[in-house]
């Protein structure tokens, strides 16, 4: 039985995933590389310094520079990134997720947070839900990200279940293979995910509730 739920954080809570891409996107540009939907799908639930790789490979440019400059350029976009979220409040949390939340809490679920993003505490904060979840993995602590299943074991550790107990939830395609690999069930949210064949999927986080859960568990 399912007792508990891991969460990636950008493009499942919030719709931070924009911001991330639109900061990248500034710096592709700057750097000369360009941009494509593709590209900015692909780095989706991938940390800081493989995104910038990828974007700097995307451009055939992974040469071209040290390591103090990759540094400079991830710092770069990082705050670039962190002025675009201090706008964020609850108001920002998508559809459906703090019903979402509210049903965990009520039907005795266990919730805890699997992003590679550094900025995780602070974006649960300003949108007041960091008591919803038991832990967050420190990705700092993490040594190899999605779609490596290491970041979804240790939030399933937090939980203190069985991967069997555990869905995770996740946006991005690596982060489905992530889950998966974690032998977690993988509910996939949008178009994205549905190329790393998720157990379950919603076109929408507005489509999670544990009674939706329910039937496509059932009907698998
Ligand atoms: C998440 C996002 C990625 C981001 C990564 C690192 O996985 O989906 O787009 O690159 O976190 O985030 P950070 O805030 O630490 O740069
Ligand atoms: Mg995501």
């Amino acid at each position: 039985d399912i007792k508990g739920f891991t969460f990636d954080l950008d493009g499942v809570i919030t719709d931070t995933a924009k911001f991330h891409e639109q900061a990248w996107h500034d710096l592709a540009t700057e750097l000369g590389v360009e941009w494509s939907d593709t590209l900015g799908n692909q780095l989706k639930g991938i940390g800081r310094m493989d995104s910038l790789s990828m974007i700097l490979a995307a451009g055939g440019k992974q040469n071209q520079f040290s390591d103090d400059e990759k540094k400079m350029f991830a710092h770069k976009k990082n705050t670039h990134y962190v002025a675009l979220i201090q706008s964020l409040t609850p108001d920002d949390i998508l559809p459906g997720i703090t019903a979402f939340l509210g049903e965990i809490r009520a039907g005795g679920f266990l919730a805890s947070i699997a992003s590679a993003s550094k900025n995780a505490p602070q974006i649960l904060k300003k949108l007041e839900i960091t008591n919803y979840f038991v832990g967050i993995v420190d990705p700092s602590t993490v040594s190899h990200g999605k779609p490596d299943p290491e970041i979804f074991v240790r939030a399933g550790e937090l939980l203190n279940l069985q991967p069997k107990q555990i869905i995770g939830i996740e946006d991005a395609s690596a982060g489905v293979q992530a889950i998966k690999a974690a032998g977690q069930t993988a509910l996939g949210v949008g178009a994205a995910t549905q190329s790393a064949k998720p157990h379950l999927w919603v076109r929408d986080t507005a489509d999670i509730s544990l009674k939706t859960i329910a039937m496509k568990l059932s009907s698998d």
